[in-house]
């Protein structure tokens, strides 16, 4: 084919998927063109809230303390927007004074970066990532999602389209060329209170191309602490910090990890994403060997946790990589793995997170199922993050209290 012809033929490629991407967006958009997130019912918001349901709704039935939430349908049930179950763990916090409803970080502690990554495409980062972010939003934290992959997946679970609705200095671009020190440029609010976005779009990958050109002809350029710097600077806020970092060794990844204070590291139990992730282990030893050279005393990593991703139970293959994997990390893996959840993959076509859909996807038992999944591992990084923060692990109790 001569070049012009794949060109052309690239380029049209090219435009189809572009209109295709914009008409799903589109479509989940209807009917008020703009994303929008769903109402929680009693059990879920209990669960997020860490009451018990009956609780929740004698303080939130009409004429009580809490008085919230819109009843539907006829038999009376009450549901809540995630504004409305902020407002209650707030007011029970001032009412109880109790620690279990401080989902906010003291003077005394610091921001929680935490870095999903793993050189493998398709390991689940993207994924852990966003229903990191969302969970924790839903438990009340202030939650900043920062997405550093150039192709954006996170970016366009959030009803963006990275190449139309995303211009360059919109991302961190302007902070990887050095025009800009903090994040407050690139930090858009979204539809889920609580929970702002950093997009991305093809600009971080000039970005990769640039900063090679940056660090040979600036004298004492830190490459390597561009990020950390830019999110110290905007850290006022915001109790997490959650980077979904791309699949490839570069400076957006190196960035991630200096930036680091916590490291969760998806790996589907199959022997090519375990060979592949055992090159990325090598390679996070080797930066942080750097990080130690560099920075002696300035810089700790809290936490370095491996998670099963898309984990079958049937399959039996994956259960002797798992066994190995229980044998050679010890308590660096998390105990709970995520299943493989065919709504999960399903809402992602349709651009949306578990936590946005309900039971309309597959039965309600699955969907529970999944949701189960999800919320305990979840919970298991949220407890490990309290941890660092010299607080005790409610976040797990809380979750089984309510049955969730
Ligand atoms: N637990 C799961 N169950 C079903 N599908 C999953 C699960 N985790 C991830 N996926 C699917 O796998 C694909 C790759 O996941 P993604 O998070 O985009 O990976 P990465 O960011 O590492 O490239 C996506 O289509 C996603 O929907
Ligand atoms: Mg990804």
């Amino acid at each position: 084919m001569r070049l012009s012809r794949l060109k052309e033929r690239l380029q049209h490629g090219a435009d189809v998927c572009q209109i295709t991407q914009q008409r799903i967006v589109e479509l989940e958009n209807v009917p008020d063109d703009r994303k929008r997130l769903r109402q929680f019912p009693t059990t879920e918001a209990a669960s997020l809230l860490g009451v018990s349901e009956s609780y929740l709704r004698q303080i939130t039935k009409d004429g009580a303390e809490f008085t919230c939430g819109t009843v539907a349908g006829n038999n009376y049930r009450r549901t809540f927007s995630l504004k409305e179950l902020h407002w209650v763990l707030a007011g029970l916090h001032e009412k109880t004074g109790d620690e279990r409803y401080r989902r906010r970080r003291n003077d005394g502690e610091k921001l929680q970066v935490l870095a999903v990554a793993n050189f493998k495409g398709g390991a689940a980062k993207t994924t852990t990532a966003v229903h990191l972010g969302q969970y924790l939003a839903l438990r009340g934290y202030r939650v900043l999602l920062v997405d550093l992959d150039s192709q954006a997946s996170l970016t366009s679970l959030f009803g963006l389209q990275p190449d139309t609705d995303v211009g360059p200095e919109e991302t961190l671009y302007p902070v990887f060329r050095g025009e800009a020190s903090d994040l407050k440029g690139c930090i858009r609010t979204t539809y889920w209170p609580r929970l702002d976005l950093v997009p991305a779009n093809l600009s971080l990958g000039q970005a990769e191309f640039e900063m090679p050109v940056r660090a040979q002809r600036e004298k004492n350029f830190a490459f390597w602490l561009v990020l950390r710097e830019a999110i110290e600077n905007s850290a006022e806020g915001y109790d997490v910090v959650v980077l979904d970092c791309p699949p490839s060794l570069g400076f957006m990844s190196i960035n991630a990890i200096f930036a680091a204070t916590g490291i969760i590291v998806p790996v589907p139990p199959s022997m090519i994403d375990f060979a592949s992730t055992g090159q990325f282990f090598r390679m996070c030893s080797q930066v942080l060997d750097q990080v130690e050279e560099i920075d002696p005393n300035g810089k700790d990593i809290d936490f370095f946790k491996i998670l099963i991703a898309k984990h079958s139970v049937t399959d039996q293959n994956q259960k002797q990589i798992i066994h190995l994997m229980a044998a050679n990390f010890g308590d660096m893996l998390l105990q709970n793995p995520m299943a493989v959840t065919t709504a999960l993959d399903a809402a992602g076509l349709r651009k949306r997170t578990y936590y946005e859909i309900d039971d309309q996807v597959g039965t309600r038992q699955s969907y529970l199922r999944g949701l189960s999944f999800l919320n305990a591992v979840n919970a298991e990084i949220e407890g490990v993050m309290l941890k660092t923060w010299g607080r005790q692990d409610t976040s797990r109790a809380a979750n089984t209290a309510a049955g969730v």
